[in-house]
């Protein structure tokens, strides 16, 4: 298994300064950079659109890990593929039809994800597998940075591990929501491989940036 890649969640930067910000992660060592997506109707938050990932696009040549947390999401996939996400992550409950979700990324050429709640089952990805290049397991109720750690969902990690596993397949197995230092250990532990992490990365103010990072991929 290569090394836990660290995928810093932007909502918890600085928003009047994003480019710098993430110009800032970048050269502390992000892997991916996780940008949050928010309607205020599929989540109780309202975020960031289409035209700002365009803007962040030229601060930082990391895999743009898009997590769109919006109903319906069909009507948006090739606004956000076209402003340069490379990873395009959606969740079953978001649409009717998953599958046509899933197949739209991926012929926009972008690389597919599915999105589990913390009360979605693992059966979720049934009948995707062959489809999918990530799967984020929701350890928090999306819609807000800084909430904690949902236990219960460690099992639902490791399940997904042997699944990922049996499947032969390259898929990421992503977690996020209330990862910190001692979260991310249990994370990684339970099968993990790309961590995402709003509040842990983001404290302390820039210099603190890459330690915070180091520390978690080290968990
Ligand atoms: C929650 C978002 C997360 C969140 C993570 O809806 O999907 O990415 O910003 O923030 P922390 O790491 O602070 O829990
Ligand atoms: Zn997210």
């Amino acid at each position: 298994q290569q090394s836990t890649r660290i995928a810093p969640s932007i909502l918890s930067a600085d928003f009047a300064r994003l480019g710098e910000e993430v110009r800032a992660v970048d050269t502390a060592g992000a892997d991916y950079i996780h940008i949050d997506v928010m309607d205020g109707h599929f989540v109780p938050n309202i975020t960031i659109g289409p035209a700002v990932v365009s803007a962040l696009r030229p601060h930082s040549a990391k895999i743009f890990d898009v997590h769109l947390m919006i109903s319906p999401v069909d009507p948006f996939i090739a606004d956000f593929a076209k402003a340069g996400a490379d990873i395009i992550t959606v969740h079953p409950e978001a649409g009717a039809h998953t599958h046509r979700t899933i197949q739209l990324i991926k012929s926009l050429g972008k690389k597919a994800g599915l999105s589990l709640n913390p009360a979605t089952p693992v059966e979720a990805v049934d009948y995707l597998m062959d489809d999918l290049d990530l799967i984020l397991v929701m350890s928090v109720n999306p819609g807000f940075g800084g909430q904690g750690f949902i236990r219960s969902q460690l099992d639902k990690i490791r399940e997904l591990r042997r699944r990922i596993d049996a499947s032969g397949r390259q898929i990421d197995l992503e977690v996020d929501g209330g990862i910190n230092f001692e979260t991310a250990g249990a994370a990684i532990e339970a099968g993990a491989d790309v961590l995402v992490a709003g509040t842990a990365t983001f404290a302390g103010g820039q210099d603190a940036y890459a330690g915070n990072i180091r520390r978690l991929r080290g968990a």
